[in-house]
This record gives structure tokens, sequence and C-alpha cells, in this order.
């Protein structure tokens, strides 16, 4: 496919490294973006290997139809990663799976492509959504929530210290002339921002918390974790790389609260552990980051963390 903007995949070897491929296993990438991630996935799948993608954006899918049409051990669906388990139900697949790969956040042609509405560097329409034919576009939302709330969005998604003051801002602004473009909306959430950060965009924060609510992130994360697990077969791998702390929170806590299993809330009497209260993730080493080579090559992997666990019943 000719596209005008690419992705570099971040963490390529180390995420199908940790998925500890079995050549005729069964894959879901969960966030197939351009299909880095997946394409190294099918060199170390054999002839009856699966590999299930997944992806909400229309370009992704434009490009995984095309993997799609010279792999036959390929797939791709374009839904939310939170209902893979449904969708794998469907195929008959549900916890038949070896491995699953989120690799969360948006990719570069997302942000680098104006017309899509995420970049507060480039101009573009007020969009943001993976999916434009899902949910509401950025205008109309910055055109119709109160001020309160889109100051809850912008300080809980995007950690904004100045979120209250930023939202009166725009608000403020809205009533004179609505917004359509991204670079209208930057210049005014930058104005209102006292305390630039060196090397960020003033509006960097508020955006971030603005994508996240439009495209339901955290939530999607949460339920597409759970979903994940019960995808997997035993043994099956499950590996995600965050962009940012409120993601990698909730895989974090995630991962410890199904690797410390429930035995420690046992009565201590109990002679036995009754099999329930077993872990059900194990954690799999350290968080893994990208290194000098890959930073140099690929700035935007600076942020990444990968977190792998395996499960065990
Ligand atoms: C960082 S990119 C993935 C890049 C991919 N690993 C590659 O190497 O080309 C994230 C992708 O996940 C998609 N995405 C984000 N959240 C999603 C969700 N809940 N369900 C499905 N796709 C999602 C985005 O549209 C984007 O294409």
């Amino acid at each position: 496919m000719s596209e005008q903007f690419s992705h570099i995949t971040v963490l390529l070897d180390e995420a199908v490294n940790a998925l500890a491929m079995r050549p005729a296993g069964c894959y879901v990438d969960g966030t197939f973006g351009r299909g880095g991630h997946s394409r190294l996935i099918l060199k170390q799948l054999d002839e009856s290997g699966r590999l299930l993608g997944f992806d909400k954006d229309p370009l992704a899918i434009a490009t995984g139809l095309e993997l799609q049409q010279q792999d036959p051990r390929f797939s791709i669906v374009q839904r939310s990663f939170a209902e893979m388990d449904a969708e794998l139900q469907q195929r008959q697949l549900l916890t038949a799976v070896d491995g699953v790969l989120l690799d969360l956040g948006v990719s570069s042609p997302q942000l680098d492509d104006a017309e899509r509405g995420f970049s507060f560097m480039h101009d573009g329409p007020l969009d943001m959504r993976m999916n434009p034919a899902e949910g509401i576009s950025a205008a109309q939302w910055v055109a119709e929530v109160s001020a309160e709330e889109m100051a809850r969005v912008f300080k809980e998604y995007g950690e904004e210290r100045f979120a209250k003051r930023m939202a009166n801002a725009v608000v403020a602004r809205r009533q004179l002339q609505p917004f359509t473009r991204t670079a209208d909306l930057a210049a005014v959430l930058t104005e209102a921002n006292p305390a630039w950060e060196k090397g960020k965009n003033p509006a960097t924060r508020a955006f971030q918390g603005m994508r996240i609510h439009l495209n339901n992130e955290l939530a999607d994360l949460e339920q597409g974790l759970e979903a994940a697990l019960a995808s997997l077969k035993v043994g099956g791998r499950l590996v995600v790389i965050s962009f940012h702390s409120l993601e990698d929170r909730i895989v974090k806590q995630f991962m410890r609260r199904l690797a410390k299993g429930e035995a420690d809330q046992m009565p201590r009497h109990l002679p036995i552990i009754p099999e329930k209260f077993d872990p059900i993730l194990k954690v799999i080493g350290k968080p893994q980051y990208a290194g000098a080579d890959e930073l140099k090559a690929n700035p935007r992997a600076r942020s990444a963390v990968m977190r792998v666990a395996e499960k065990l019943r």
C-alpha cells in the first residue's frame, strides 16, 4: 500500500521474543497499526500457525486487508481489542490463544497526518478519533462539553496542572467562535497555560487528555486485559507496551493483582489452599524499555515500557 505516512515499530524484537512463539501457535495482535509486529510474528509461524489482528482505524484495516490477501494465516478485524474475547468466541478460538500483544496508543500515521485531527503541530480538522465512523469528534466535544468536564479530562487523562484555567479559556472563546481546527484550539490552550514545560508544547497534555477520553482508551485497556486473559490458553503470554504512566499503571496493577493470587485472603488454619486462590498469572522478567540505538532511530520510543505475563491456569 503506498502511503505517505509510516510507523516505526517500537520494541519489535523484544515484544515478539516475549511472546515465546510456538511455530504452530495462534496469536492475537490487538493493535495492528501498520503491521510491524504482525509481520515478524508471521515470519516465526509455520504453515499451521494463525494470527488475528485488531484495529479501530480504517487505514490500519486497509493495510491489514492487503496482508490478509497475501497471507492465508492472517486475518484482520475492525473492532476494539476490548472485545477480542467475543470475536475469538465467534471464531471458536477462545482459550486457544498462545499469545496476545497490545502496543497501545496511537500510531505515527495517526499523529503525522494532519487530516486525522490528532496533532497540535500540524493544523487539521479537529477530530482525534481512531475510528472516525464511531463516537463524536473532538470539535463536537469541545463545542458541547461543560467547562468542569473539560477540565476533568485535561487533568485526569492529560495530567495537566492548569486544567481548569485552560478549560475556562476554551469555553470563553467557543462562545465567540466555534473550534474546528487543531491549530486554533492549540493556540488558545497555549495562551492559557501559564507554565510551559521545557521541550513540551504547552497544549500537549490537554490534547493527550482529549484523545484518551474520545477514544475510551483507559476503559478499553481495562476491558482488553480481561479479554486477553479470557482468550489465552494456559501457558499463553500477554505482552503489553504502554506509552504513558496512566496506561502503565493499569497494566502493572492488573498483572500484579493476578500474579499475587488470593491465598493471603484464606483462613490460616486451612491446610490446603484451594486451586481457585492460586495465582492466575506469572509476571515474566522486569519491565523493558527501548535501548539507546532504538531511541536514536525513533524518539517516540522514549516513553515506551513493555510488561510481560504468562497465564498459569
Ligand atoms: C502504536 S500503534 C501499533 C503499531 C503496530 N504495533 C505496528 O508495528 O505497526 C497502535 C494502534 O492501535 C490501534 N488501537 C488503539 N486502541 C485500540 C483498541 N482499543 N482497539 C483496537 N485498536 C486500537 C490504533 O488505531 C493504532 O493503529
